[in-house]
């Protein structure tokens, strides 16, 4: 990121993407949000694109690209955070429109994206783009489509990595844990989701912060991380460390102080 760089974050209405613009237009960079159901952000210095923005539309993707840098300038970051979360079901009730509503909003829509705004960063051989995956893609759960589509996404993490190395574009990938947003919220709000389950196999035992993301986010995006491409970096509150002790009796408590 430089200072005449400009920064474009999907899903930045709300919860991981709306942290993240928040962060970097906090540290003086130029960020402009995008989401399908677009809001400002009140009290920042992020630029809202007003009109709807859809990942998964390939045709709005392009023109949308195209439009916002016309308008803004050449995007020299990226941050892919919009997503829908996986809906819970047994195996025999996965309905395929909401199989193919996840995978085409958060596997198909980060390829859309990473794809038309890292073609022309390549072609000025200069960039960073970080898709937003999750621990999800890492373990399983019963969340088929969901934990499909973000290996999905860790995968094509590292194939665009080295599709545009040479190109000196970088392209990494944060797996955030449980992360305390509105949309997470709703799930323990519809008990669909219980907190204390959510927080209790990883080794912190707690949920992580929107913040937390957005901080992993901006360093990969940073000249700190010039080294940095093709990884996919948890940012779980120690869930995947923890979640194998539940066979061993579960984690210790801290010693008395
Ligand atoms: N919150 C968590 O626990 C958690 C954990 C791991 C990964 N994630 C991932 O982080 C990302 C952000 O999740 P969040 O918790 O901030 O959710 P959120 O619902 O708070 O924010 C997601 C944003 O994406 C937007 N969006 C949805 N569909 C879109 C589309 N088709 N086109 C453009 N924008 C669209 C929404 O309007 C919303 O503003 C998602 O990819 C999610 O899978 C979240």
């Amino acid at each position: 990121m430089s200072a005449d760089g400009l920064v474009l974050v999907t899903g930045g209405s709300r919860g991981i993407g709306a942290a993240t613009a928040t962060l970097l237009a906090d540290r003086g960079e130029r960020v402009v949000i995008v989401d399908i159901a677009p809001e400002p952000l009140a009290g920042t210095a992020t630029i809202l694109w007003p009109a709807p923005f859809d990942v998964a539309s390939e045709g709005g993707v392009m023109a949308g690209i195209a439009d916002i840098e016309a308008a803004h300038g050449p995007i020299t970051a990226l941050v892919n955070a919009a997503g829908v979360f996986g809906k819970m079901h047994s195996l025999e009730r996965v309905r395929m429109e909401q199989w193919d509503r996840e995978v085409n909003i958060d596997l198909r829509g980060t390829f859309l994206v990473a794809r038309s705004a890292g073609i022309r960063m390549a072609k000025r051989r200069h960039g960073a783009i970080v898709n937003v995956a999750s621990v999800a893609g890492m373990t399983s759960g019963p969340i088929h489509a969901y934990t499909a589509a973000k290996a999905g996404v860790i995968q094509l993490t590292q194939t665009l990595a080295a599709e545009w190395g040479r190109s000196g574009v970088r392209v990494n990938a944060v797996s955030p844990g449980f992360t305390r947003t509105a949309a997470l919220e709703a799930g323990i709000a519809s008990g669909a989701l219980e907190k204390e389950r959510l927080a209790r196999p990883a080794a912190m035992n707690r949920l992580v912060e929107p913040m937390e993301v957005a901080q992993a986010i901006a360093f990969l995006l940073s000249p700190q991380a010039s080294g940095i491409t093709g990884i996919n970096l948890p940012v779980d509150a120690g869930f995947l460390a923890g979640s194998s002790w539940e066979a061993y009796g579960g984690l210790p408590q801290p010693p008395a102080s």
